[in-house]
């Protein structure tokens, strides 16, 4: 399994770019088995998870090409209406694809996706929408068994703003006979960029970034281009390891607007950072200074971004404490930081850090995708070298990251 090898403790400068949202994609893809014909989807990042969803998509029947950036999908030749575990499992995400598959085949077989290192991650707000649309759902042996005759717009609560939830909702009522309100909606950008795909694809879909949802059911869709906004999770990655790290690091292709809750953390930390119109400017805190942070569904500060943020504070001067709401069980890189020279405790939801004045390279484990970027961060802020183990994780959700760390001086490099 590959490592990274990181010998940090200097400063870094210079410009970073921004991929396509991994997130975003990892909706759009799936939902693109509305149009029966080609779609093309631009701004698409290499990224293990995506070349994991377009598997899924091909075990179905899709017909896909993927170069430069830019996915080219065709639904026309759909053939199987069951995603199987040994799929499922691996990606979360892959729940997607039972909206599409209930439009296509008024039944779908889709394996109940598996926990993951962060949280039990149920789907039963999925489950729960799909019924009061009209589908009817059994759980039997680990799979999702579903059909139903005709799929029924109506009002649905959900009792938590789930992303996950929501994006099914919007697929499902797409194509639904009338109207679907989703109240309590989640408004992460993600999801406004879902629903513009689709509204590009003759959806009528409205209140997208709100809390209250509205989607007209229509009878098909047409083929159509989307480009993928910028992830919003790799340009707060990007802007924390700024303030840590850099007098002077520009961030491009960036949505200053999709980071608000996270830039105004880091100023009240004391970064300095200036906003273009698509760029960021980071100039990091002579000392930074510890600060509380408490996650929450957008537009409060992003669960993704819990893990990055902890490295930058584990360093800062004082105490900070960051709770984490949204999932049960994300704190897997507190150990693998205190193994860095950390001082940081848990106790429930809260996560109490002690700044220390240096990090000590060592070598440390990546149990996920997020975590595993805070122990990059770590390993460029301490001294000496630090080896990351498992960095697969890493490679689900940042695209070409060594290339791009080191073009702003980072000395990483990926060991086979
Ligand atoms: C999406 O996951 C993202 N993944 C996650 O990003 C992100 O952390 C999360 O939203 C929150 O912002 C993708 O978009 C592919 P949720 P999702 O449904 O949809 C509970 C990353 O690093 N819940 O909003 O699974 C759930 O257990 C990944 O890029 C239910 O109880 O998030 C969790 O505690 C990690 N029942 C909370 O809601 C349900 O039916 C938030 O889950 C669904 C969710």
């Amino acid at each position: 399994m590959d490592k990274y090898r990181i010998t940090g403790g200097k400063l870094l400068s210079g410009e970073i770019s921004v991929s396509g949202s991994k997130n975003s994609a990892l909706a759009v893809l799936p939902a693109a088995m509305l149009i029966s014909g080609k779609v093309k989807i631009n701004n698409v990042p290499r990224l293990k998870d995506v070349d994991f969803m377009l598997k899924v998509l091909e075990s179905l029947g899709v017909k896909y090409s993927f170069s430069n950036n830019s996915v080219e999908i065709d639904s026309r030749y759909l053939n199987n209406h069951v995603a199987a575990y040994d799929l499922i499992r691996k990606m979360r995400a892959s729940i997607y694809v039972l909206s599409p598959l209930l439009h296509r085949f008024k039944k779908a077989e889709v394996s109940l996706p598996g926990g993951c290192a962060i949280g039990i991650r149920p789907v039963d707000l999925h489950i729960k929408g799909l019924r009061e649309l009209g589908v009817e759902v059994q759980i039997e042996h680990g799979y999702i068994e579903a059909k139903l005759s005709k799929m029924k717009g109506k009002e649905v609560y959900l009792d938590f703003p789930s992303v996950g939830a929501t994006c099914q909702l919007i697929i499902a009522g797409t194509l639904a006979e009338g109207r679907t309100v989703i109240f309590n909606a989640a408004k992460e950008p993600e999801i406004e960029d879902l629903g513009n795909f689709l509204n590009k694809a003759g959806a009528k879909i409205s209140g997208l970034g709100s809390d209250e949802i509205v989607i007209d059911g229509v009878d098909s869709l047409h083929e159509t281009e989307y480009s993928i906004i910028p992830d919003r999770i790799e340009s707060g990655s990007f802007t924390i390891l700024g303030a840590a790290l850099s007098e002077n690091l520009v961030v491009k292709n960036v949505i200053p607007g999709h980071i608000e809750s996270l830039i105004d953390k880091l100023q009240e930390s004391g970064a300095v950072i200036s906003q273009g119109k698509n760029t960021l400017q980071i100039k990091k805190a002579v000392k930074p200074s510890g600060i509380n942070i408490k996650t929450l569904p957008y537009p409060g500060f992003p669960t993704d971004l819990q893990a990055p943020i902890m490295a930058y504070l584990s360093v800062a001067e004082g105490f900070s404490v960051i709770k984490e709401t949204i999932f049960e069980n994300r704190f897997h890189h507190i150990p693998e930081l205190n193994r860095l020279g950390a001082d940081i405790n848990t106790e429930g939801e809260a996560a109490y850090i002690k700044g220390v004045e240096v990090l000590e390279g060592a070598q440390v484990m990546a149990s996920d995708l997020r975590g595993g970027f805070c122990l990059v961060l770590a390993g460029l802020i301490a001294g000496s070298e630090t080896i990351i183990n498992r960095i697969y994780h890493i490679d689900r959700g940042y695209e070409d990251l060594e290339t791009k760390l080191q073009n702003i001086g980072a000395a990483i490099t990926r060991i086979e």
